[in-house]
C-alpha cells in the first residue's frame, strides 16, 4: 500500500516527524495519527519499541509511512543505513506516542538502553509526548514529578484525556485523540511560520461558579456557566499548552486534552490552584463567591414553628487571582483576570488590574441590555500595562481563540502578534 498523498498544501508540509511508538493498548491509534500527518504533507519516520511491537506491527507502520521502521539499537542493518545519532536528529520534531509511564521515567533519568530512549537522549530537536496509561499510574506522584521535569525541560505534552479506559477505570490517562495530537504537531510547525505556540508551557485556568455550603443540602451559588473559561482552556491546549482546568460545578464537559480538577467551594478552588503550581500562565475566569458561610451546619437546618429564620454570618473568601498575582518565585509569568463591569468598564477594570496585581484584565460590560451574561457572545476590552484595547463583539469561542493567540504571542521571543 502506498503512503497517502497530501490532501492540500499545509504549513507543516515538507517537515519530518520522528514518531516513537511505545507499548500500550493505545498504540493502535498511532496508525490514524500517521494517516493524518501524511495527509498534511508531513513525512513520518517511526521507531518502534519492543513493547510497542506487541500492539502494532512494523509492517503496518511501514505501509502507512512508506518508510522503513527502526527498532533495534544494535541492528547492523539499521546502523549501516542510518546511525542512531543521525536518526535522532533526522526529524524536525520527535513525537512519543503513546508515551508510557516507563518511557517518561526513562526520559527523565536519561537512560539509553534501547533505540527509543537513546534517540530521545541524543536528539537536539524539539520533543512532544502524548501520554497514555492507567489513571492511577498517571496520577501517581512519580509520574506527575516526571511530567513536571519534562515540561520544565521544554517537552511539549498533548493530553492525556479523561474517560473510560481499556483497563475499565475512568479518569485522566487516555491517549489524546489522534486529531488532537495531529493538531498539536501542525500547530508546532505552524508556530515558526504563522502563529506562536505554547508547547512546553503549563496554563492554569479557573472557571465556573463556586458553591458555598450552608448545610448538607443548601448552598450559596451564582449563575456562571463556565463557558468562557472552558473555551479558553481548550484554546490554550490547542496552542500546545498543558492545561489544568480548576472548575466549580458546571453542566459542560471538560475540553479534550485538558486536565480537570473539579471543586465546589472557593477554598477548594484555592487549594487546587496552589497544587497546580508551578505554571507559566494563570487565567482566572471563575466567578468565585465573595463570601462563604462562617459556620456551616452539619445537619439540615429545620424550620421550627414560631422560631425566627436563621441568620447567616458570612466571611470573605480568599481572592485566588490576587494570591496568584503575588510577587515571588512561584508567580506565573502571565496572570490574567476577568472583570464583569456595568459602568465605566475601562476605568474600573484598570483599577482592578492594579488592585489585584495581575498583568492583564479581560473586562466585559455585563449590563442586562448587552445580553452577555449567560449568553454565547462576549464583547471585551483587554486591559494591559500598555492601555485598553476594545475587541469587536464575537462569540466566546472566538474570544478564547484570540486571547490564546495573545498569550502565545506574549511568550514568543519578540512578543509580536501574527
Ligand atoms: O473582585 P472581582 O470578583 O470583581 O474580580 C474578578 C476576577 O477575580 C476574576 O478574574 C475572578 O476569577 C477573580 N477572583 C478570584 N477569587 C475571588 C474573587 C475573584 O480569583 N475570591
Amino acid at each position: 500500500m502506498a503512503a497517502p498523498q497530501p490532501a492540500a498544501p499545509h504549513p507543516a508540509g515538507g517537515r519530518t516527524v520522528l514518531l516513537i511508538v511505545c507499548g500500550g493498548i493505545a498504540a493502535y491509534k498511532t496508525l490514524e495519527l500517521i494517516r493524518l500527518l501524511t495527509a498534511g504533507g508531513v513525512r513520518v519516520r517511526t521507531v518502534l519499541t519492543r513493547a510497542g511491537a506487541q500492539f502494532v506491527t512494523p509492517l503496518s507502520l511501514q505501509a502507512l509511512t512508506g518508510e522503513r521502521v527502526f527498532s533495534d539499537l544494535f541492528s547492523l542493518t539499521d546502523e549501516s543505513e542510518m546511525g542512531h545519532i543521525v536518526l535522532s536528529r533526522s526529524g524536525d520534531l520527535l513525537v512519543v506516542c503513546p508515551a508510557t509511564a516507563d518511557i517518561m521515567a526513562r526520559m527523565v533519568t536519561g537512560q539509553a538502553d534501547d533505540l527509543a530512549s537513546t534517540v530521545l537522549l541524543a536528539t537536539d530537536k524539539p520533543v512532544m509526548i502524548a501520554p497514555a496509561m492507567n489513571v492511577r499510574m498517571w496520577e501517581h506522584p512519580a509520574t506527575q514529578a516526571n511530567l513536571a521535569t519534562l515540561t520544565a525541560r521544554g517537552v511539549a505534552v498533548v493530553g492525556p484525556e479523561a474517560g473510560l479506559m481499556a483497563c475499565n477505570e475512568t479518569g485522566p490517562g487516555r491517549l489524546a485523540e489522534p486529531a488532537r495530537i495531529a493538531e498539536a504537531i501542525f500547530g508546532h510547525f505552524a508556530a515558526g511560520v504563522r502563529s506562536p505556540s505554547l508547547a512546553g508551557r503549563h496554563a492554569l485556568v479557573t472557571a465556573g461558579p463556586t458553591h458555598e455550603p450552608i448545610d448538607p443540602v443548601r448552598y450559596l451559588a451564582n449563575r456562571s456557566s463556565g463557558r468562557q473559561g472552558y473555551e479558553i482552556a481548550a484554546a490554550l491546549a490547542a496552542h500546545g499548552a498543558r492545561v489544568t482546568l480548576v472548575s466549580g460545578p458546571v453542566d459542560i464537559p471538560p475540553p479534550p486534552g485538558v486536565e480537570l480538577r473539579a471543586v465546589e467551594t472557593a477554598i477548594q478552588m484555592q487549594d487546587a490552584c496552589q497544587d497546580a503550581l508551578p505554571c507559566d500562565i494563570a487565567v482566572c475566569t471563575a466567578a468565585v463567591a465573595d463570601w462563604r458561610v462562617a459556620q456551616t451546619s452539619g445537619h439540615k437546618m429545620k424550620k421550627a414553628p414560631g422560631a425566627p429564620p436563621p441568620v447567616l454570618t458570612l466571611v470573605p473568601n480568599p481572592d485566588i487571582l490576587a494570591q496568584l498575582s503575588l510577587p515571588g518565585p512561584a508567580r506565573p509569568a502571565l496572570v490574567v483576570g476577568f472583570a464583569a463591569e456595568t459602568d465605566d468598564v475601562e476605568q474600573h477594570a484598570g483599577t482592578k488590574r492594579l488592585d489585584k496585581g495581575c498583568d492583564w484584565i479581560v473586562a466585559n460590560d455585563v449590563r442586562p441590555e448587552t445580553g452577555i451574561m449567560g449568553g454565547t457572545e462576549n464583547e471585551i476590552t483587554l486591559i494591559t500595562a500598555d492601555g485598553a484595547e476594545r475587541w469587536p463583539r464575537q462569540d466566546k469561542e472566538s474570544v478564547a481563540r484570540h486571547l490564546a493567540r495573545r498569550i502565545a504571542a506574549f511568550f514568543s521571543p519578540d512578543r509580536s502578534v501574527p
